[in-house]
């Protein structure tokens, strides 16, 4: 037996580095179920961290479609879905989610995915086989969420493919590079709502660059889903775009409130990606009481309590940009549930998650590399089980810990 142990020195020193620079994360185990309550370390917390934005997460209809979906069809899905583990429920909720998006993508087809990072990656690296070796460039905007980051980083180093990161705020650079672009094969990636941000990419813009450059555009509308656009539909119909150049992908455990994820795209592009998305091929399909609980929940999303639900959220989000001013902090223009205050260093965005944890709240320190270095923060989101009260009480709270975070650093 070797008593001269390397690797676990190694990870004792790398997570002791983590914590002389602040960027060590802790697990905070819930007792309670999601909801703008969390029951947390024995106390009751006032939650403005999850990403349940329409509050589904707990919804009475969705625990009892669980419950039937397990009774109906068992808790396990047994294998792939290729060999034997799609169910009817997957079939139907993928009819669903292509109904959702067929509006704007013609002839669209829908993938269900067990998370949005195996859509994101399988989506990405199974496009990128569309082309030979060295024929593929991928254009990827620099804030993109690390799923994104993670499949462009492994499509490259499958298929050789030519990298580029852009500026979704400013797309003339996307316009210029793609001109000189001779790749029969280019992608161009970006988040429909960027996650740390809660900005909106310009989905419009990026559709005619992408058609006239001969360019896919790939959308990833992790937490536009449910929440943009008068259905729930998501940044397509909110943008009110049509093409087939559109790959999107939607995620179904924030604003759906359960889990799991899909690709929606016009029929050939699916059925390749069936066909070579090695994440879709070779990992078991999700249980299908999930699919049959999802079937509900987009029934919510699209029916009135949808509405009714949106309606709410969007009445926060425009109290909060009318009242809450900060006199050192920076609000982002965010017209989204997420909603971040950037502190800019480690050591304040700690101290503010502190203090709100002693004052009863619930919202984390973003740090890198989750953020850019100087940018920490804390992301808040509202959820539409949030009542005005709530958000006044955490304005007010905000504005008193502000001013302690600058008088104790
Ligand atoms: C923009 C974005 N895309 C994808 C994901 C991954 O989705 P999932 O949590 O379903 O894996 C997330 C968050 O988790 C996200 O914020």
């Amino acid at each position: 037996m070797s008593t001269n142990f390397k690797a676990r020195a190694m990870a004792e020193h790398q997570i002791d580095d983590l914590d002389a620079q602040l960027l060590r994360r802790k697990l905070r185990s819930t007792a309670s179920p999601c909801d703008t309550k969390a029951r947390v370390d024995q106390r009751e917390l006032k939650a403005f961290c999850s990403n349940d934005y329409l509050g589904l997460a707990n919804h009475p209809e969705l625990v009892a479609a669980l419950a039937e979906g397990a009774k109906r069809y068992g808790v396990g899905s047994g294998a792939s879905h290729l060999i034997s583990g799609h169910s009817i429920a997957h079939d139907l909720l993928e009819k669903k989610l292509a109904a959702c998006e067929s509006k704007y993508i013609p002839n669209a087809r829908a993938l269900f995915f067990s998370t949005g990072y195996l859509a994101n990656i399988n989506a990405i690296t199974g496009l990128s086989k569309l082309a030979n070796q060295g024929e593929v460039s991928i254009y990827s905007a620099k804030l993109n969420h690390a799923s994104l980051i993670d499949g462009v980083r492994l499509a490259s180093s499958q298929t050789k493919a030519k990298v580029t990161l852009f500026d979704h705020q400013n797309l003339d650079f996307l316009e210029e590079v793609l001109q000189q672009d001779a790749h029969p094969l280019k992608l161009i990636v970006v988040d429909g709502v960027f996650s740390m941000d809660g900005d909106i990419a310009p989905v419009k813009n990026l559709l005619r660059i992408a058609e006239q450059y001969d360019a896919l555009l790939m959308v990833d509308d992790a937490h536009g889903f449910g929440v943009l656009g008068e259905q729930g539909h998501g940044i397509l119909e909110q943008s009110a775009v049509h093409s087939e150049r559109i790959i999107y992908v939607g995620t179904l455990g924030k604003a759906a409130g359960v889990s799991g994820a899909f690709i929606c795209a016009t029929a050939p592009f699916i059925e390749w990606l069936i066909q070579k998305g090695r994440p879709y091929i070779y990992s078991t399909a999700t249980p299908p009481a999930i699919a049959h609980t999802l079937i509900t929940s987009l029934e919510l999303i699209e029916g009135k309590e949808g509405i009714t639900r949106r309606k709410q959220l969007n009445q926060l989000i425009q109290i909060w940009r009318d009242e809450m001013t900060f006199q050192h902090w920076e609000k982002t223009p965010s017209s989204t549930p997420i909603q971040p205050v950037i502190l800019g260093s480690n050591a304040s965005a700690l101290a503010a998650a502190k203090l709100l944890d002693e004052a009863g709240y619930w919202i984390p320190a973003i740090r890198p590399p989750t953020v850019p270095v100087g940018s920490s923060r804390l992301r808040i989101t509202f959820s539409a089980n949030h009542s005005v009260d709530d958000l006044r009480e955490l304005i007010k709270t905000l504005q008193v810990i502000e001013q302690e975070v600058k008088s104790n650093l």
